[in-house]
């Protein structure tokens, strides 16, 4: 109120001074006009009447001298005419005027002596007359003067009247401000201001959780608003964080979040640096024509490791395999990522085509990765890729030897089957480095091991490490027992470990996990999915009632073709689904240099084929598949709209396919269909668990997943979401890297 006041003030103040200079300034200009055309027309008389007095009053004619005067005396507003003699006496005068003239008259005395006529304004009778004196001449001689009176009072009503008019124009100004001034500061300022305080209150005080939609508009608040609706974002989200810790608390549970994971760093890590190694980059960058593109590669490493380096702001040594790598680095082959909220450093190591070829296609992809994968694909083991692969992991152990040169006690942290040798490589010239191997990968029963011709070196450069991690239980136990079978050492089966020449390495599982973001199971979040699913099947073309989804690297550990002839089996076993269920398959083409993937999506395109011809309409097929590379959002859809996901591995070390599907089903609906023989099959127990090779079983699945009550459904989606968020990939960062830097190497003891 007390702003609308002041303006309103401030404005009649202006108004009124503007006001009252323009009146003045008009009544002063009508008034030098009307007195000047007073004057002009009393003299134009005046010298008409001049000459005749004059010689009236010396010829001594005073009947006819007072005939003029009562002649011209009543003319409109001429009072009367006054003729005097030389000392200002009345010679003759307009009868009515008379009594009230003066004798002798001043004004007559002064215009004789200065022989010039004048005038001035009086009183005469109460009433403002303008008088005009001349002196009369006869013969060049002065012999009396001559006073015209005109009513002049006309004048002063002329000037009222336009006082009273400009006081009349300042009421309705100031009126009229003031009801303006009270409409706008209400409508723009007042009324805003005064929902924005009450929107703002129910935010403080929890009741408008989610609806920023309702947040008021208005152009002179809009800075204000924008500000305001970025700090409610974040209130809000600050909120739903607190009360869902707060939950957590009461419920006693440990969650893992960003936030604690980095808290436990801070303390754990005590301003140490992470070094990260892998073969695979987390930020692959492309030639795209002119541009230049940044991809993040398919797989589970970059997944679960990205977001903890971002933690962290460490350095992650890696092979630069994009084309445009070497374009993106600086001076030292490095670059901070990601790119759009540069978090770390990544370091690329460069490798020649031999090198890739003998080292990642041949011996690592050719070679280990189905020695460990019981998938009856048989090991290649070429000499000259294994030469590559010690020559390149002596590569990255070089430029890890560089980065660590100036650390006491480095923190290392080497991921995966590409880099076996590396833990060794390092202690040899580093041994106060505390170095972790975890392997992503399934580790085979020592029989399977044992055709490796280079299976000693392995197990030593694996050895090298001072932890070394796998997904679940059952590969620790099957390394240890390879171990023992070839190596000469000690195994400790109480606390999975081994000694060898004084050293020891710790064996641990470390489920690797998704982050879980998504809280709640809202209706709002059901609701949201929904729209989300319509719209893709529009974007899609796709015309069904279920929606299933798979989402690979196409890799024949990962069961695609199986999965493919369950959907095929389970058409043929339930016509009903004919036309109302698709498999939409996102398949990311990986390895394509090795003959078994190149050939592998060819088999993969065949089954679609077959499939899709036996059953298709002309407006629905049973399965489409996607071959490309999709990035995490577009998967996010398929997650969020399909009523089932498979994952049928053949062998799998966990497969984050699985808990990405769980974590993303926030509406809390959807199945899981999971191969048994996929490390996330120990956890999730609730999905669908089947044996990838028995075709019947899975197209049982289907069926079960479609027909399932629904309640049962989101209960077995309900446990399988607890299990996800407690064990997510900050705890499994957490524990990992905990377990690496409580690691006390004789070499650095504190
Ligand atoms: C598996 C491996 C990862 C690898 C991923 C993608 O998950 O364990 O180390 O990053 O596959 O494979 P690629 O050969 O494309 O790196």
């Amino acid at each position: 109120m007390k702003i609308t006041l002041r303006l309103i003030v401030s404005l009649v103040l202006a108004v009124t001074s503007v006001t009252a200079g323009f009146s003045l300034y008009q009544v002063d200009k009508e008034k030098s006009r009307m007195a000047s055309s007073l004057e002009r027309r009393t003299s134009i008389l005046a010298d008409s009447l001049r000459e005749s007095v004059a010689y009236l009053v010396r010829r001594g004619l005073s009947a006819r001298l007072e005939g003029l005067v009562v002649r011209f005396g009543n003319r409109k507003r001429l009072e009367g005419i006054a003729v005097f003699d030389m000392d200002g006496n009345i010679i003759t005068a307009t009868p009515e005027l008379e009594p009230d003239i003066p004798q002798p008259f001043p004004e007559a005395v002064k215009t004789m002596l200065s022989n010039s006529p004048s005038s001035r304004l009086r009183d005469i009778n109460g009433k403002e007359t303008y008088i005009y004196v001349l002196p009369l001449k006869s013969k060049g001689k002065t012999n009396g003067a001559m006073a015209l009176f005109n009513d002049a009072s006309y004048i002063n009503l002329r000037l009222k009247e336009i006082w009273k008019y400009n006081l009349l124009r300042f009421l309705i100004y100031t009126v009229l401000i003031v009801l303006i001034t009270l409409v706008v500061v209400r409508w723009s300022i007042t009324g805003p201001i005064a929902r924005m305080a009450q929107w703002m209150r129910e935010v403080r005080t929890g009741k408008d959780k989610a609806d920023l939609s309702r947040f008021p508009r208005g152009d002179i608040l809009s800075s204000l608003i924008n500000e305001a609706s970025h700090m409610a974002k974040s209130l809000t989200a600050a909120r739903a964080k607190a009360e869902e810790e707060a939950k957590l608390r009461f419920r006693a549970a440990s969650l893992w979040t960003a936030h604690r994971l980095k808290e436990h760093m801070r303390a754990e890590l005590n301003g140490k640096k992470l070094f990260l190694v892998s073969n695979r980059e987390p930020y692959m960058h492309e030639k795209s024509g002119r541009d230049i593109r940044c991809i993040v590669p398919a797989g589970g490493l970059v997944t679960a490791l990205d977001p903890v380096m971002r933690i962290c702001d460490g350095l992650w040594l890696a092979h630069g395999g994009g084309d445009a790598d070497r374009e993106t680095v600086d001076a030292y082959d490095k670059v901070r990522v990601p790119p759009e909220e540069p978090a770390y450093t990544l370091r690329r190591v460069w490798l020649s085509k031999e090198e890739e070829m003998g080292y990642y296609y041949g011996f690592s992809n050719e070679g280990i990765w189905p020695l460990c994968h019981i998938t009856h694909t048989r090991p290649v083991f070429r000499l000259e890729d294994w030469v590559y692969y010690q020559k390149v992991n002596q590569k990255f152990a070089e430029a890890l030897l560089e980065e660590i040169k100036d650390e006491e006690c480095p923190l290392i942290l080497i991921q995966d089957y590409h880099l076996a040798l590396l833990p060794l490589l390092i202690k040899e010239k580093r041994p106060d480095a505390r170095v972790a191997l975890f392997w992503h990968i399934p580790w085979p029963n020592p029989e399977a091991f044992g055709i490796c011709p280079w299976q000693q070196e392995i197990l030593m450069g694996m050895l090298g490490a001072d932890l070394v991690g796998f997904h679940i239980q059952f590969h620790c136990n099957n390394f240890l027992d390879t171990v023992e079978r070839f190596i000469e050492s000690k195994t400790d089966w109480e606390q999975f470990s081994v000694t060898r020449g004084g050293h020891t390495t710790l064996v641990k599982s470390f489920p690797i996990s998704v982050s879980f973001e998504n809280f709640p199971d809202t209706e709002a979040a059901r609701k949201e999915n929904r729209s989300l699913r319509e719209q893709l099947f529009r974007e899609t073309g796709l015309h069904a009632k279920y929606l299933g989804v798979g989402v690979d690297r196409i890799d024949y550990t990962k069961g695609i073709p199986e999965r493919f002839s369950a959907v095929e089996r389970f058409l043929e076993k339930n016509h009903e689904f004919i036309g109302q269920f698709t498999f939409v398959e996102l398949g990311a083409p990986s390895r394509t240099h090795i003959k078994k993937y190149h050939d592998l999506i060819a088999e993969v395109e065949e089954t679609v084929e077959r499939v899709n011809w036996r059953f298709q309409t002309k407006e629905w097929k049973p399965i489409l598949f996607l071959k490309a590379h999709h990035t995490h959002e577009e998967i996010s859809r398929f997650y969020k709209s399909a009523d089932l996901c498979m994952v049928t591995s053949l062998h799998d070390g966990m497969n984050l396919v699985a808990k990405e599907f769980v974590s993303a089903r926030d509406d809390g609906d959807g199945a899981l269909i999971l191969s048994q023989f996929a490390g996330a099959s120990r956890e999730l127990t609730d999905a669908l668990i089947i044996n990838p090779y028995d075709i019947e079983e899975m197209a049982d699945a289907i069926y079960r997943c479609l027909t399932m009550d629904e309640n049962e459904k989101k209960e077995r989606m309900a446990r399988m979401r607890h299990v996800v968020r407690e064990n997510n990939i900050y705890r499994w960062a957490g524990d990992l890297i905990t377990a690496l830097a409580r690691l006390r190497p004789s070499s650095c003891m504190e």
